[in-house]
């Protein structure tokens, strides 16, 4: 498991040529933020719906160290910021996640 992720974040530069780059992309989320964004665990943030400036922003905090974070910090610093981009938008096509129960 870590050692795919690892495999996905080296591969991404070669994804963003790939005409489905941005579901390539989001898919290195998925293990932690659910299939398409749709994490249902009070922990994970659901990603699918998250407005592209919103998951930008926070991106962009844990790459400079203004947002703390476990993972995140590290994970970010994987993608090129045209990656981020491209997978912001793709997140925020995706309708939201229905709400927890
Ligand atoms: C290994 C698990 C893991 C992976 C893979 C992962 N995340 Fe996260 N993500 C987390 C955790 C845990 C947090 C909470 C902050 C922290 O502890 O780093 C988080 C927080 C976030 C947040 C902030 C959400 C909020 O409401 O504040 C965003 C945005 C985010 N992740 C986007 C992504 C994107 C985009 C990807 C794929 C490129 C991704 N994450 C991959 C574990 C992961």
């Amino acid at each position: 498991m870590r050692c795919g992720l690892l495999l996905l974040l080296l591969a991404a530069p070669a994804l963003a040529q790939d005409p489905n780059a941005a579901r390539s992309l989001a898919a290195g989320c998925a293990s932690c933020h659910g299939i398409d964004g749709r994490s249902r665990g009070p922990a994970m943030a659901p990603l699918a719906g998250m407005k592209a400036e919103v998951m930008l922003a926070s991106l962009a905090d844990y790459r400079s160290g203004r947002k703390a974070g476990t993972v995140m910090p590290q994970i970010v610093k994987g993608y090129t910021e045209a990656q981020l981009r491209l997978v912001a938008a793709y997140f925020a096509a995706l309708p939201a996640a229905p709400a927890r129960p």
